[in-house]
């Protein structure tokens, strides 16, 4: 069982950094494939909390080999003051790490016009979060980008960064009434990283595929989520790259035939930071309720998430497109102390009653949300640890969820903390 894939089943902040770390110790390899330091993966253990942007959560287990691969794209100052920031903590870290040789490289001016872009969206914003995302790939779809193996050769890379500048500058000053950016500031900065990432470039494509025939275990740690993938998602208010299992094979360079288990992460409620459409949102004192018992601030930005029911629709979408074999069904534990729990299992849409997500965008904007009522439960569940231990209520919840979404629930966080699950199926 050597090709395992984690991904968001929502619009991201499920909790794939617990689920990821609960399978690390039986890891050999754990690969990001896909986003770059827009991800906030947060992991608990023993107490202590560890919140991963760019590197694999697999970086905690001394055992296990972290990979940037090359569908990621990298921040080389976060690269290295997440590096920085876990050695202070005593977790070793950048002499294991791997980054392909192909990922593309955040450079300065990627972030400016982000920001800048979302400025000038005004309401139309897509609520970034503003760390030059979408303007990396930009350059890598139109043959601008910057890659790390450019680092290795310092003409190569000003030639690139002049090339690349001569539009920018031209929309900056032209368009966005903004200072030039001098293409030299750019190349000095990100050759000042050239020497510490050497050792760590590699053709990673070629390591895990080698892995991989020697039956080793490699875990493809997805960032953000279904609904938040360019071709999937609720575009235009989606990220931009491919965050769904496909995404793995592209972003690692691995086959469709290496991944043999792809486990979707869903919230035992829904949340979403940005804009776009949200059906089961609650705009309400009971949001309030949720953002409150379930801290739902954002890991990288800090910005409250929006909070709403569980909603079945989008979850099921996700459960076809990414060929789920098995559910990790997050933060039950929040769900504690509600009369009943609504949970979509419908919408309303011109009128009529659909049971799948809406085929346009539009019809999604426009879906109402039709609940099913199902009995909470007062019991504090986080000390379960075996379904047995939930009460009946909770187990009917859950039972409801996986009827609903068509797989089964393989795991259930009752807490943040790496101790804090109820285990119904091995992940590996
Ligand atoms: P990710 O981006 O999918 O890795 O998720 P985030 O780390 O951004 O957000 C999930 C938050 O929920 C983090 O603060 C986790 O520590 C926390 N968390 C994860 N699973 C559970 C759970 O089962 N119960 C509770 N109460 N918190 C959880
Ligand atoms: P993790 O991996 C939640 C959202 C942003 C915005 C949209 C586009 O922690 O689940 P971008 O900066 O990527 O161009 O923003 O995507 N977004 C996330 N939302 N969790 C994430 O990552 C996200 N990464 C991006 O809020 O709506
Ligand atoms: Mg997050």
């Amino acid at each position: 069982m050597p090709g395992i894939v984690i991904v968001g089943a929502q619009w991201g902040d499920e909790g794939k950094g617990k689920a990821t770390d609960q399978i690390g110790e039986q890891v050999d390899y754990t690969v990001r494939y896909s986003g770059g330091n827009n991800a906030g993966h947060t992991l608990v253990v023993n107490g202590q909390t560890y919140a991963l942007h760019l590197l694999p959560s697999g970086i905690l287990n001394p055992n296990c080999i972290p990979v940037i691969g090359n569908g990621v794209v990298v921040d080389l100052d976060v690269l290295f003051e997440e590096i920085e920031g876990l050695e202070a903590r005593g977790v070793e870290s950048a002499s294991r790490l791997l980054v392909s040789a192909n990922a593309h490289i955040i450079a300065p001016y990627h972030q400016v016009i982000d920001r800048v872009t979302e400025r000038f969206l005004g309401n139309r914003k897509i609520g970034t979060t503003g760390r030059g995302i979408g303007p990396a790939y930009s350059d890598k779809i139109n043959r601008l980008g910057l890659r790390i193996q450019d680092l290795l050769d310092p003409s190569i890379l000003e030639q690139k960064v002049v090339a690349a500048l001569e539009q920018k500058n031209y929309l900056l000053v032209k368009v966005y009434n903004r200072a030039a950016i001098r293409p030299s500031e750019v190349t000095e900065h990100l050759l000042s990283f050239a020497d510490r990432i050497k050792p760590m470039i590699a053709d990673t494509a070629r390591v895990l595929n080698d892995a991989l025939d020697e039956n080793k275990v490699v875990l493809f740690e997805g960032a953000q989520a279904h609904h938040l993938d360019v071709d999937h998602g609720t575009y235009p208010y989606v990220t931009s790259s491919n965050p769904i299992a496909a995404g793995a094979c592209i972003g690692a360079g691995v086959g469709p035939t290496r991944i043999d288990r792809t486990i979707g992460i869903a919230k035992a409620y829904t949340t979403r930071v940005g804009e776009g459409p949200f059906p089961t949102e609650l705009l309400d004192a009971d949001g309030e309720k949720l953002r409150v018992a379930g801290r739902e601030f954002g890991t990288t930005t800090g910005r409250p998430r929006r909070c709403g029911w569980f909603d079945a629709l989008v979850v099921e979408q996700a459960v076809k497109v990414n060929a789920f074999t098995d559910i990790f069904l997050t933060k039950l534990d929040i769900l504690t102390g509600w009369e009943q729990i609504p949970v979509c299992v419908a919408y309303e849409v011109n009128g009529v009653r659909i049971e799948r997500q809406p085929m346009t965008q539009s019809d999604f904007h426009h879906a109402k949300p039709i609940y099913e009522y199902l009995p909470g439960w007062t019991e504090d569940i986080s000390s379960a640890r075996r379904f047995e231990d939930f009460p009946r209520n909770t187990q009917a919840y859950v039972r409801r969820l996986e009827e609903l979404i068509s797989v089964r629930i393989s795991g259930i966080g009752v807490g943040p903390d790496r101790e804090e699950v109820v285990m119904l199926h091995d992940l590996i």
